[in-house]
């Protein structure tokens, strides 16, 4: 592989939307910063020097940095942050994937405005499994806040209080014609009559699930978290948070002006929801003036039907040259519940703190890396006591349970010995209210075995697994009031951050860590710190 380098300056800039300008945090003053691209095999050496006032980190969201967390970027997980004035070149090996990923700031909220894509082309020689698209355009999902993002984090987190909503999503950066002073800030794809695109689809948003479709056109999705997919039309894509999906668009419409448009998946009752951005596929040569028509076949924002059967079309491509590789055995079978529950707060409006909990431990964020405290054996700063399970089994989704919504604390996470096969069952609860969490697991691809609305039945459930080509990917939606099964081989040594990709449950602890053994292998272990690691 060849060494691609780049250079990420942190910089505060002002932009505006919306008929509003404020100062933001961005890389080399672009927003979404710049792509990312590599030939699958290459090394990537990213310096990122911080010349704002805020801490960094970044994150390389679906690289699976074997033996390397030290590039991986979660703050205080497998670094300390970058420090203003400082730098550090995150240097990793894309081995063994190709596809749409991304990458994003991970430290409080700075995702919000730092991220963008991160493009993997395969090895020379070694095609898509799909028709050769004409051209590709990459399409970033995100949120316009008019807000500081500081000011939000601290809404929710000092004073207890539920976040407010963003003022818009947006597709590439630019929330479409359809906001006030935003004509201009408007992403448009021009296309050919009878050609092919792909679309690398990218969710960066902070806190939703979202709908996407086009206008008069169908999509083809045929990967998803750079991993290849058996090819299925849609006529709208779900997206969560962190996720990556690659569709194949023909321009087969009479040629005109067609609105791309995005609608949040909420299904817990919200006030009408008017943040729905628009992007425009252009047929070449159709003047401006032709206006737009809005996509019909939009789901509204409560249709789970459409995101549960949306989701079961999801498979692995499982080929001889791209098998999906699924546990049939377990070693070791974890269980944890999704809770969103209240906690005891002096400072808080109501004297309570809204927070969530894994096993209804609530995560405690350390005043330390946790890798550098795993591979030098620093005592003190993690416990890896975490539970394989809750600690008493109730009605996960029954009734809402008003009593025992407080959770206990810790930095606590789950040791895995090296190469062992994991299988994990994410439960969400009715603690306070059921909700639909997508889960990211760092340093691994997982396969998604089985999903389920209720309680998980450990006798009835696995009897229905797919162990044949089920979705593999980095993050995945535990549906409301529901249950996900996922599968692993824990072959990667390191500390690994897992988490809700809800910026907003992230906060309040729904996140722990895993902490995978070094194997006796002479290639099986942590390697060791780079030497521009950010000192705490
Ligand atoms: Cu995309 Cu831990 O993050």
């Amino acid at each position: 592989g060849a060494i691609k380098k780049y250079q990420f300056d942190i910089q505060v800039k002002n932009v505006s939307r919306l008929c509003h300008a404020k100062p933001i945090v961005t890389v080399n003053g672009m927003f979404p910063g710049p792509t990312i691209y590599v030939t699958e095999g290459d090394r990537v050496l990213v310096n990122v020097t911080n010349h704002a006032r805020y801490n960094m980190s970044i994150h390389w969201h679906g690289i699976k940095q074997y033996r390397n967390g030290w590039a991986d970027g979660p703050a205080y997980i497998t670094q300390c942050p970058i420090q203003s004035g400082n730098s550090y070149t995150y240097d990793f090996n894309v081995t063994g994937q190709r596809g749409t990923l991304w990458w994003h700031a991970h430290i409080f909220w700075l995702r919000a405005t730092v991220y963008g894509a991160l493009v993997i082309m395969p090895k020379q020689g070694t095609p898509f499994p799909f028709p050769q698209p004409h051209r590709e355009f990459n399409i970033l999902l995100g949120e316009w806040w008019h807000a500081d993002v500081e000011e939000i984090v601290k809404q929710g987190n000092d004073m207890g209080l539920p976040p407010n909503m963003s003022d818009a999503h947006t597709i590439n950066g630019k929330p479409g014609p359809l906001f006030p002073c935003s004509e201009k800030h408007t992403y448009a794809m021009e296309v050919e009559p009878g050609k092919t695109y792909l679309l690398r689809i990218i969710n960066g948003a902070l806190n939703d699930e979202l709908f996407i479709a086009i206008a008069g056109h169908t999509m083809t999705v045929v990967e998803i978290d750079a991993v290849y997919t058996k090819p299925f039309t849609t006529q709208a894509l779900l997206i969560a948070p962190g996720q990556t999906t690659n569709v194949l668009v023909q321009a087969n419409q009479v040629p005109g002006r067609y609105y791309m448009a995005t609608r949040p998946f909420i299904d817990v009752p919200i006030p009408i929801d008017n943040r729905t951005a628009t992007a425009i596929l252009q047929y070449k040569g159709i003047p401006n003036t032709v206006l737009p028509t809005l996509p019909s076949q939009l789901p509204e924002s409560n249709d789970s039907t459409f995101a549960l059967s949306y989701n079961k079309k999801l498979k692995s491509l499982n080929t001889p040259q791209f098998p999906a590789t699924v546990p049939q055995k377990v070693d070791r079978k974890l269980f944890y519940t999704i809770g969103l529950g209240r906690n005891p707060c002096s400072k808080c409006v109501n004297r309570t703190r809204l927070t969530a909990s894994l096993n209804n431990i609530t995560f405690v964020m350390p005043q330390i890396g946790l890798l550098q405290a795993h591979y030098f054996s620093t005592k003190g700063v993690f416990k890896t006591d975490f539970p394989d399970r809750p600690p008493k089994p109730f009605n996960y989704t029954g009734a809402p349970l008003t009593a025992n919504l407080g959770t206990s604390q810790g930095t606590r996470v789950s040791k895995i010995p090296f190469n062992a096969t994991v299988e994990l069952v994410l439960q969400d609860t009715n603690l306070l209210t059921v909700e639909s969490h997508p889960f990211h697991l760092h340093g691994y691809n997982f396969f998604v075995v089985g999903t389920g609305i209720g309680n998980f039945n450990s006798t009835k459930d696995p009897a229905n697994y797919n162990l044949v080509d089920p979705p593999e990917r980095n993050t995945v939606g535990v549906p409301t009031g529901g249950w996900t099964a996922i599968r692993f081989r824990a072959d990667n040594p390191g500390v690994w951050f897992m988490h809700c990709h809800l910026e907003l449950h992230t906060s309040w602890g729904l996140k722990t860590a895993f902490v995978v053994e070094d194997g006796p292998g002479p290639n099986q272990s942590v390697l060791p710190p780079p030497k521009d690691l950010p000192p705490c």
